[in-house]
């Protein structure tokens, strides 16, 4: 199926419609945020469900329960998905936990009013493309990606849900009232999980001891993520995500673009990232 046949264009990038109907899209513009909500924000494949097993686990000061009795959709919902209506959100009590794949600019006012605290997730572009690449193949929701070159033509030209990785980023690196945000890098999770979920449990003003942080990142390695069907999406029927192409907690690791870029896509994908990237400060794990 096609584009036009599976996405909605809102705010100027491809939703996939089956998850964003209108009404989610209208609950999420109307949304009250409180000031203590904590967001989970990413562009998608970058670390997201990493993201919903380490923060829960960081408030509920490492009770494993936490992660075991929701699956990760409805534990730290996307509040521009159609579960996010029915979940009533509004009687969870403080902090609640969401999360967003939505720009900055696509942020509904009361964001901007209450200043919820933003963990703001980034990963490797071209290995969020490696990850993306598999992952659209394994969806009924999403336009599969065809060819390598011609899914790499669409990712770089933001063609993809929620659209370019390069506008998604500069939007929330350029975010305002920067003590509500905490910016962490797949790659800095995958170098150091202990050190990582200590910064986020100081960020998110829960003191925790030495052995439970260590707990909780031992809890959130992947190989022990891949166990928890409540994370692993083997909830998920096969005929909207079939897995058995590939899985959603599919490797793992940083770098696999090594693995699936040819040279000269890599030579592309660095040209355009050069120039997009120009202007931009932020100094880049992976740069
Ligand atoms: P790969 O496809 O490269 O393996 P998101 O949740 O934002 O969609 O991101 C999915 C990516 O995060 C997948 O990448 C998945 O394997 C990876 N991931 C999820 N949990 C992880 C963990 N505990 N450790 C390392 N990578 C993890």
């Amino acid at each position: 199926m096609t584009e036009a046949e599976l996405y909605t264009l809102y705010k100027g990038v491809y939703l996939p419609t089956a998850l964003h109907p209108p009404h989610s899209l209208k609950y999420y513009e109307e949304f009250s945020f409180r000031s203590d909500d904590i967001i989970i924000a990413t562009y998608p494949k970058s670390g997201t469900t990493w993201m919903q097993e380490i923060v829960p686990l960081i408030m509920s000061g490492g009770d494993s329960a936490s992660v075991e009795s929701l699956p990760n959709w409805d534990r730290v919902p996307w509040l521009e998905e159609s579960r996010a209506c029915i979940l009533k959100i509004d009687e969870r009590p403080s902090p609640r936990m969401f999360s967003t794949h939505f720009k900055y600019d696509m942020m509904p006012p009361s964001f901007f009013e209450k200043k919820p605290k933003v963990i703001y997730v980034m990963r490797n572009p071209k290995d969020v493309f490696t990850s993306a690449f598999h992952y659209y193949g394994t969806t009924s929701f999403l336009v599969k990606p065809g060819p390598q070159s011609e899914f790499l033509r669409k990712f770089l030209d933001g063609k993809v849900m929620f659209g370019s990785w390069f506008d998604h980023i500069k939007g929330w690196l350029d975010a305002d009232d920067k003590e509500h945000k905490m910016y962490i890098s797949y790659e800095e999770l995958i170098m150091d999980l202990k050190d990582s979920v200590a910064r986020i449990a100081q960020f998110l003003e829960k003191p925790l001891e030495a052995e439970v942080v260590e707990k909780i990142a031992e809890r959130c390695l992947f190989k022990n993520m891949k166990q928890n069907k409540m994370s692993n999406y083997s909830l998920v029927p096969l005929e909207f995500m079939d897995q058995t192409k590939s899985k959603f907690l599919r490797k793992g690791i940083a770098g696999d673009w090594k693995n699936q870029l040819t040279v000269a896509e890599a030579e592309c994908f660095d040209a355009v990232y050069k120039d997009k990237m120009k202007d931009v400060k932020y100094k880049f794990v992976w740069d």
